[in-house]
């Protein structure tokens, strides 16, 4: 089922759930009838005596009914409870921008995973309608919807796209971005623009024409995408990482701005993970295995890299997180010599 409780002990559910709770409890009769076992009260009153749990297969159905939308707490081996419903993002809607592909379809699918539905906004259709299969396998609805960020107007048309399909959106992921490797005195000012108007004005023009949105929700989250190149410089690359800088800061002004309206804004800073961008890096017969040897973790990374922490920052887990830069590098930006 690809999903692990470690430490789980004895399960319990919510009263609103029974219809979930008689089918749990059928199939783990069944499951368990052949296990040593230790009891659970809690379902064990639920399903009229004689029902226990405890082993790892009892387990793995409640996390799969959890993860369908049921309410679940787990009772780990320190008696604490996990309520596993503060990352469950079913009926939410989020705006993914760069969601056809790399990381942001990496952090679509993760936030589909959680019961999002999905907007994916970026320039190529066909890599878009591509990528709303593949979330729509995953049970949730998806829309693609065609978007420049260098086009405030279609950043505009993208929202309110998104307003007139789902009623509006809880979750804006600004993750659209490019790079031009050339040193400094190479790089054109047209070259300048199109990177700094692309990771940082488009961010910027993103998270804007969300905020009356996610207002009138009540509140919601934005996820933005840095880079190593937030905290290191490059001498290959010059507005790249201006950009990413300035990314990391613009959070946390909007952090800070937008807190009393119960919006959170955080950023997060990948380390080298493998998609078109990075491919003449890792395909580079030095510059790949440097970064291998680099990173501890021992490995670069993939788009599903990112599904957790976007689940998480998505989440209601992180309601008093906010104006963050949190790493997901595998070790990369905490690696001495
Ligand atoms: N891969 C890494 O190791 C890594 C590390 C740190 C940060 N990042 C960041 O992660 C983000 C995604 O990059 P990636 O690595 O996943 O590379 P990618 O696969 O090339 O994704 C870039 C995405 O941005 C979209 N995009 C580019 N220009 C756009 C524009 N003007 N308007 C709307 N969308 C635009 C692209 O879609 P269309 O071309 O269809 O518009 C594409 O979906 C970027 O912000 C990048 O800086 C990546």
């Amino acid at each position: 089922m690809g999903v692990k409780l470690t430490g789980a002990g004895s399960i319990g559910m919510m009263p609103s759930i029974f219809g979930p709770i008689a089918a749990m409890v059928a199939i783990h009769r069944v499951v368990c009838s052949r296990m040593p076992v230790r009891p659970s009260p809690l379902l064990e009153g639920l399903s009229g005596g004689g029902f226990s749990s405890g082993d790892r297969t009892g387990v793995a159905i409640v996390v799969g009914l959890a993860l369908a939308g049921a309410r679940v707490w787990s009772r780990g081996k320190g008696g604490k409870s996990v309520n596993l419903e503060l990352f469950d993002l079913t009926g939410k809607v989020a705006i993914v921008t760069g969601g056809n592909g790399g990381l942001g379809l990496g952090m679509a699918m993760g936030l589909a995973s959680a019961g999002a539905n999905i907007v994916v906004a970026s320039r190529n259709q066909e890599k878009t309608q591509q990528a709303v299969h593949k979330l729509e396998a995953l049970g949730v609805k998806a829309l693609g919807v065609s978007l420049d960020v260098l086009q405030p107007e279609l950043v505009e048309a993208c929202v309110q796209k998104t307003v007139d399909t789902f009623g509006g959106f809880d979750i804006l992921v600004a993750n659209s971005g490019t790079v031009v490797r050339k040193p400094p005195e190479e790089l054109s000012i047209e070259e300048w623009d199109l990177v700094i108007d692309t990771n940082l004005k488009g961010t910027f023009l993103c998270c804007k024409a969300a905020f009356p949105h996610l207002v009138k929700r009540g509140g919601g989250k934005i996820i933005t995408n840095g880079s190593m190149f937030s905290i290191f410089g490059s001498t290959v690359r010059s507005a790249y990482p201006s950009s990413k800088g300035g990314i990391v800061q613009l959070t946390k002004s909007l952090a800070v701005a937008w807190a009393k309206y119960n919006i959170q804004v955080n950023c997060i800073v990948p380390g080298w993970l493998k998609t078109e961008l990075t491919k003449p890096v890792y395909e580079h017969p030095e510059m790949g295995p440097t970064i291998l040897q680099r990173t501890p973790a021992g490995r670069w990374g993939n788009p599903d890299d990112m599904r957790g922490i976007a689940i998480f920052l998505a989440s209601r887990a992180a309601d008093f997180v906010t104006g963050q830069a949190i790493p997901v590098d595998g070790g990369f930006s905490v690696m001495g010599i």
